[in-house]
């Protein structure tokens, strides 16, 4: 089966399954909390009327928690089931967005240079084969001035299973599919998946900003976080007494996000 056919069916299973769960907080999104965290705010600013296209949206929480802020929203995601959900999720919040089905790495003509800000975040670039297809997606996406914000897991973390003792499982650099089998969805870990196995791709973060560069985006920022203000790894990251969540080996803290800005001039 093509590698993205079978992700596909991956995340239409898991889609179903996410939002029973404290990960997916639809409960308390529909009574005002908001899904967004700060990396992602910080970089996107001031959304209120401004046309913003949200990639790989999945159920919709963040694409709608965006359009609380007063952005006219657009989602996009390749799993009908997600795209299906999200659109229930805004008719229960009444709220207004547009979400359509699509590979992200082939933008629907229809959104061609209709955004003035597009955004990805947190499980982006795994799932990505040709990293240029999806950069030049993003950049044709944009109207001239608008502005890319990515923020996604950090690769040095995403190839580490387990921190303590520390179990290193996928390479940092693009080394062609990696085939990955995991029993249950990183929002719920009690249900277990039927559809196990899915194709990912490791990329460095030379290797995402010379994509974004090279579809002719100038990188505004670029940073790697040494914490975050949510614990998307349990098995991995530890908490300190800020609260903030770190990648500690040894005595030091690896990067555990990545993050970028970059403008279409
Ligand atoms: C980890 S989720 C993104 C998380 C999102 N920030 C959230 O928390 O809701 C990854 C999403 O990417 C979507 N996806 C994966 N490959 C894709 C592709 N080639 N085109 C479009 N969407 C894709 C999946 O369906 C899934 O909804």
């Amino acid at each position: 089966m093509d590698a993205h056919l079978l992700n596909q069916v991956n995340w239409d299973e898991r889609a179903e399954l996410h939002g029973q769960d404290s990960y997916y907080d639809i409960a308390g999104f529909l009574s005002g909390a908001s899904s967004l965290r700060e990396a992602e705010l910080i970089l996107a600013g001031e959304v209120a009327g401004r046309d913003l296209l949200h990639l790989q949206c999945h159920i919709g929480l963040d694409t709608l928690s965006w359009a609380r802020l007063g952005a006219v929203v657009t989602g996009l995601d390749f799993s009908g089931v997600a795209v299906r959900r999200a659109r229930a999720l805004a008719d229960q919040a009444r709220l207004p967005a547009t979400f359509v089905q699509s590979d992200v790495r082939d933008l629907p003509a229809g959104l061609r240079e209709g955004f003035d800000l597009v955004v990805a975040t947190y499980g982006v670039f795994t799932w990505i084969d040709d990293l240029g297809a999806w950069a030049r997606s993003a950049a044709a996406a944009l109207r001239a001035g608008g502005r890319l914000v990515v923020v996604d897991i950090h690769p040095l973390a995403q190839m580490i299973d387990q921190r303590d003792p520390l179990i290193v499982d996928s390479p940092y650099a693009d080394a062609g599919p990696q085939i990955v089998q995991t029993t249950t969805s990183y929002a719920d870990a009690t249900k277990r998946l039927e559809n196990q196995h899915t194709v990912q791709w490791s990329h460095s973060v030379g290797e995402i900003v010379s994509a974004v560069a090279a579809a002719g985006l100038r990188i505004d920022v670029l940073e790697e976080h040494l914490s975050t203000d949510h614990n998307d790894r349990p098995s991995v990251l530890t908490q300190d007494g800020d609260g903030r969540w770190r990648l500690r080996v040894w005595d030091y803290d690896l990067p555990v996000l990545v993050s970028l800005a970059a403008t279409r001039a």
